[in-house]
């Protein structure tokens, strides 16, 4: 199947133009404000997270424009859980309804989805259609889209570290050849370049800690179903005027 350009933005703006070298190769966001969005227009919070489902996928045809190579999106977090039951069961049938309405035209651009997350209190509907999405899209090369759905960042941290107690256990690997760099293979997702969040919350709420240690930070002062490649755009801007320094002088 041949590869199609993502759609242009309404508007008719372009990707500002930058060496692949200047930009991040790998973008997280944090797809926060859905439902203060809502709140804000006298609607359910559910109609937040409905609104949100454009903002994300015109971030990804801008990231695509733009040349980043990989985005993981922040969907659910192991602490989403704590929400009322009815916004869980609405956020669970929702990522599953939008997997299936979206795979295909991801798919037509290019992307390679990868679901990111613990199995564990997540229902099978769901994880069947992460698994098909991915199934669909495994051979792309666009960009790849990381998921994470029932994600979270010690969870995951936990998980490698007892995969490699397992490892050490069975003689496969010896205490003393652990060292950052062999533990880092535990990890599905690879290190965060540029790490956005939206909402204007300044914090990291769980999301890849171990991946964002040296991540460009950008809080964007707008809602996430504000959100637009213009604002991805904006906030790579920002990342490229940053010095990335990694403690040298
Ligand atoms: C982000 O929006 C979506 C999820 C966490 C699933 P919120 O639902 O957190 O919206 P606010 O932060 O309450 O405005
Ligand atoms: C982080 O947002 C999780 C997702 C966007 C999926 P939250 O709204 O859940 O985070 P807190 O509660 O503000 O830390
Ligand atoms: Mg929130």
């Amino acid at each position: 199947m041949k590869v199609k350009k993502p759609p242009a933005h309404p508007s008719g703006v372009t990707a500002p133009k930058f060496n692949k070298d200047q930009l991040p190769k790998h973008v997280a966001v944090v797809m926060d404000g859905n439902g203060r969005w809502a709140k804000n227009r006298g609607l359910p919070r559910t109609e937040g997270h409905k609104a949100g489902e454009a903002a994300l996928i015109d971030l990804i045809y801008g990231a695509i424009e733009i040349g980043v190579k990989e985005v993981s999106a922040f969907a659910f977090s192991t602490e989403n859980w704590k929400r009322s039951p009815e916004e869980v069961k609405f956020l669970m049938n929702f990522s599953r309804e939008v997997l299936r309405s979206r795979r295909d035209e991801l798919n037509t651009v290019g992307v390679k989805i990868r679901w990111i997350g613990q199995e564990k209190r997540l229902m099978k509907s769901v994880i069947d259609e992460l698994l098909s999405a991915e199934k669909l899209t495994e051979k792309n090369k666009v960009l790849t889209l990381n998921m994470c759905v029932n994600y979270g960042g010690r969870a995951e941290i936990s998980a490698a570290a007892a995969k490699l107690a397992s490892d050490a256990k069975r003689g496969k690997v010896s205490l003393k050849s652990i060292t950052e760099k062999s533990f880092a293979k535990y990890f599905e997702v690879s290190d965060v370049d540029l790490f956005l969040r939206s909402s204007g919350e300044m914090r990291t709420s769980n999301f890849l800690p171990w991946q964002s240690v040296y991540s460009e930070l950008v809080f964007m002062d707008v809602l996430w179903p504000d959100v637009d490649r213009r604002v991805l755009w904006q906030a790579i801007e920002e990342y490229v005027r940053r010095d990335r320094r990694y403690g040298k002088a």
